[in-house]
């Protein structure tokens, strides 16, 4: 927010300090060397001036040569700057920098350890929510919306508000699969049975707020309140008709469709499969015979 300082890691202050402590400490042996060469020269200068040129050649202190005592002198100077950088310093020296750079490191190990303890907690965070949503995928995985139908070349189920076809085959693998299990239909579909089908629940779907059913049968107003109404079932089945089965295609799971070898008028189709989201599992081919009047084929999808 504003006015709030922008926070600088400490790691950039020591580092910043060091390099400084090292500028200087470069500075202060630069001197020292510049220095020593000035003594150098300056001291040849003061012995060539006395001895070859011959200034102060009279000056003598306590007998000696006046120039060795200002070399003594220079030297003196020389020697406590020497002290200076080499002593009095020493503090900033490699020592210090070595003391610095632990403490440094001290520092950068205990926020190492603070970031494993984090990433720790975190890894066990992801892998609970992993956990959980792989439990998630299973408990989904245990039901199977599946779509059964019967439908023509042409894709017609059914005309008038009734089947199209009696295939007793096709209507014994219909039992024998949904048997036991929620049965999810629209109303017309519904209307379309003399009676409610046994041991299935049935649940129908209409726009009527007030549809009137049998005892047992149960009436939503959407597919998802159908599925919902179904959701303890491991495999609820979506019977129809052409409406219902329009819109359940894109959430079921599996198709079991009973292809009918012919073409037929009807008011009533299934959906066009599609081979990209679908593919083929099962292909059994019955016959035509006396109990049934057309070819046809038992079909599973599966959702690739
Ligand atoms: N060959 C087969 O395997 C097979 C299987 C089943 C049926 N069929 C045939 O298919 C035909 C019936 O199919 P159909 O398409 O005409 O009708 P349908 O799908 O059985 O039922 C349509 C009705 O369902 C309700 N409905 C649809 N979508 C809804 C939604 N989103 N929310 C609430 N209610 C919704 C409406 O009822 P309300 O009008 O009450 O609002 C609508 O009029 C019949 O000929 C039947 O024999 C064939």
């Amino acid at each position: 927010m504003f006015g709030k300082k922008k926070e600088q890691p400490q790691i950039d202050k020591e580092q910043l300090e060091l390099i400084r402590n090292a500028q200087k400490r470069i500075r202060q042996k630069k001197r020292l060397y510049i220095h020593f060469v000035i003594f150098l020269i300056g001291a040849v200068f003061l012995i060539v001036a006395n001895t070859v040129l011959g200034i102060g050649k009279d000056f003598r202190i306590l007998d000696k040569e006046w120039f060795l005592f200002a070399i003594f002198i220079w030297l003196f100077f020389l020697i406590y700057h020497i002290f200076n950088v080499f002593v009095t310093h020493k503090f900033m020296g490699k020592a210090w920098e070595q003391k610095q750079l632990d403490k440094l490191i001290a520092q950068q190990q205990i926020k190492i350890e603070q970031l494993k303890t984090e990433l720790k907690k975190e890894a066990s965070v992801i892998a609970e929510s992993e956990v959980y949503n792989e439990s998630l995928k299973e408990k989904e995985k245990t039901s199977t919306l599946t779509i059964i139908g019967a439908a023509a070349e042409n894709n017609a189920i059914g005309m008038d508000n009734k089947l199209i076809w009696h295939l007793s085959d096709d209507l014994k693998r219909f039992k024998n699969l949904t048997n036991g299990h929620h049965i999810i239909m629209g109303r017309k579909t519904f209307e379309s049975f003399p009676k409610p089908l046994p041991n299935r629940t049935h649940i129908v779907i209409s726009r009527q707020t007030d549809y009137q059913v049998p005892e047992g049968v149960i009436v939503v107003n959407s597919l998802e309140d159908a599925i919902d109404a179904a959701k303890n079932d491991s495999q609820p089945f979506i019977i129809g008709g052409g409406e219902i089965y329009q819109q359940a295609l894109s959430i079921a799971d599996k198709i079991e469709l009973t292809r009918v070898h012919d073409t037929f008028e009807g008011d009533a189709f299934f959906p066009e499969i599609d081979l990209s989201i679908w593919k083929e599992t099962a292909n059994i081919f019955h016959t035509k015979d006396a109990k049934h009047d057309y070819e046809f084929s038992f079909l599973t999808y599966e959702r690739k």
